[in-house]
C-alpha cells in the first residue's frame, strides 16, 4: 500500500530532544521537564479523593468544552492579580498551553500565511504551527527579549503578517525575559500592524527573585493578545491543564475548535485542581518551587563560570528552567554533542539549531537545570568542560 499522507505532514518532524537521552549514565541537561520532586503529590491525592467522595458522579461525567465554571472563575481571579482584567467568560481550560498553540494556529493560520516567531523559539510551538503550513518570519531575541526594532523593520517589509508568537517570561530556550519597555513597544506595533499576539507563558510564576514585568495581556488595548498559562510548571504537567485568556469572542471560537479536537479536558482533573486551589496554599507551594529551581540554577551557573572556557557565553535567567549557551560562531554544537560530549563524556544538551523556524544557528545549546540532581550539576558541567578541552585538542 502506498500511504498518501497529507501535505501538512512534510513540516512535522520528530522531537530533537527525546532521541538524545538514551544512556542512563549520561548527565542530560537537555530535558525541559519540571522536577517531579516538587510535585505536591499528597495535596493532589487529597484533592482527587475528596472530589471522588463528594462529587464523584459529576466529576466522572462529560462536562462543558470550555471547562468547569468554578475553575475558570478561580483562574480569572489569579489573572487579576497579574493586572489582567478578565472574567470567567474570558477563560478557556486547555490540555496544557500546548493545546492553546494548536487551537490558536488553527483559528488564524491558512496555508502560506505569514506568522512571526522569535529566533530561537519553543520547539513545541513549531510542531503545533507546522500542521497549518505557515510561512515563517523570525525576529531575534536578545537580553531584553524580542527585539522590537527588528520587528518593526520586518513588518515594514511584510505588513501582511498575521500573528506573532512570543514567550516573554523566562523564554524557552534562551531563559531571557522581555523588558517592560519592549512589551509596551510590542503592543504599540501590534496595534499599528494589526497583529494577533500569542503570549505563551508557562514559566511566568517560576521566578527566582523579583516577579517578571506586566504580562502583555495586561497592556493589551485592542483584545489582540491571547495569553496562554499552564499548571504544568507550578503543579504538574501530567494533569495536562492550562488555560487561555482572551476576548469572549475569541474564547468562543477556540472552544468550538476544542470541541472538535478533544471535546473537553478531563472533568476529574479540572475538579481536582479546582478543589486543590480552594483547600491548599498553591502560592506557598510555588514559593518553594522557585527556591528549588533557583538553587539549581545558581549551582549550575557557578560551576559554568568556573569551569567553562572564556569564549563560551551563557544567559543568567531570572526564572524558568533554561540557560542558553553560545559557543564561538563557527562551532557546530550538534557535531560536538554527537561526536564527543555524549559518546565520550556522557553529558548532553539540546543543540540550538532545532529551535529556529527559519534560519538555524549552529553554535548554541539549550541547557536545563530542572531535572539534573543537585549532586550531579557540578559533575555535569565538569564533564562538558572536559569534553570541550578534549575536542579542541584532537
Ligand atoms: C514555551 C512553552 N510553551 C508551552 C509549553 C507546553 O506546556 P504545557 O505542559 O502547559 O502544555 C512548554 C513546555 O515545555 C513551553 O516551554
Amino acid at each position: 500500500m502506498k500511504i498518501r499522507y497529507a501535505s501538512r505532514m512534510e513540516g512535522i518532524k520528530p522531537s530533537a530532544i527525546r532521541s538524545l537521552n538514551t544512556n542512563p549514565k549520561m548527565i542530560f541537561f537537555g530535558g525541559g521537564y519540571p522536577d517531579p520532586d516538587v510535585f505536591p503529590v499528597t495535596a493532589l491525592e487529597q484533592a482527587f479523593a475528596k472530589v471522588i467522595a463528594t462529587s464523584g458522579k459529576e466529576a466522572l461525567q462529560y462536562s462543558a468544552s470550555i471547562g468547569l465554571p468554578k475553575l475558570r472563575k478561580q483562574i480569572a481571579e489569579r489573572m487579576k492579580r497579574e493586572h489582567v482584567e478578565c472574567a470567567q467568560d474570558n477563560i478557556l481550560i486547555l490540555q496544557g498551553a500546548q493545546q492553546g498553540l494548536d487551537l490558536v494556529a488553527r483559528l488564524f493560520i491558512n496555508k502560506g500565511d505569514t506568522i512571526i516567531t522569535e529566533a530561537p523559539t519553543f520547539l513545541g510551538a513549531l510542531g503545533a504551527f507546522a500542521a497549518c503550513e505557515p510561512n515563517y518570519e523570525t525576529v531575534q531575541v536578545d537580553e531584553n527579549g524580542l527585539n522590537t526594532d527588528a520587528l518593526e523593520a520586518l513588518l515594514q517589509q511584510k505588513p501582511d503578517a498575521k500573528l506573532l508568537y512570543t514567550i516573554p517570561d523566562y523564554h524557552n530556550p534562551t531563559g531571557v525575559t522581555m523588558s517592560l519597555e519592549r512589551r509596551k513597544a510590542l503592543i504599540d506595533i501590534a496595534n499599528r500592524y494589526d497583529l494577533i499576539i500569542i503570549e505563551d507563558t508557562p514559566y511566568r510564576e517560576v521566578y527566582f527573585d523579583a516577579p517578571p514585568p506586566l504580562p502583555l495581556k495586561s497592556l493589551d488595548t485592542e483584545n489582540r493578545v491571547i495569553y496562554l498559562g499552564s499548571f504544568s510548571k507550578i503543579l504538574s504537567p501530567g494533569l495536562r491543564l492550562g488555560w487561555a485568556v482572551a476576548s469572549q469572542e475569541l474564547i468562543e471560537k477556540l472552544t468550538l475548535l476544542k470541541l472538535g479536537a478533544d471535546t473537553q479536558c478531563s472533568t476529574l482533573n479540572m475538579a481536582a485542581v479546582s478543589c486543590l486551589l480552594e483547600d491548599y496554599d498553591l502560592d506557598a507551594h510555588i514559593i518553594r518551587t522557585r527556591a528549588h529551581y533557583k538553587k539549581r540554577k545558581d549551582k549550575m551557573l557557578d560551576a559554568m563560570r568556573t569551569e567553562l572556557p572564556q569564549d563560551i557565553r551563557f544567559t543568567d535567567p531570572s526564572g524558568g528552567l533554561f540557560t542558553w549557551m553560545t559557543f564561538p560562531e563557527d562551532f557546530d554544537s550538534r557535531k560536538f554533542l554527537l561526536e564527543c560530549a555524549i559518546p565520550e563524556f556522557e553529558v548532553g544538551y539540546v543543540p540550538g539549531e532545532a529551535f529556529y523556524a527559519k534560519t538555524p544557528e549552529i553554535n548554541h545549546a539549550r541547557i536545563s537545570f530542572s531535572t539534573v540532581a543537585d549532586n550531579l550539576l557540578e559533575t555535569g558541567v565538569l564533564r562538558l568542560a572536559n569534553a570541550l578541552r578534549h575536542y579542541k585538542n584532537r
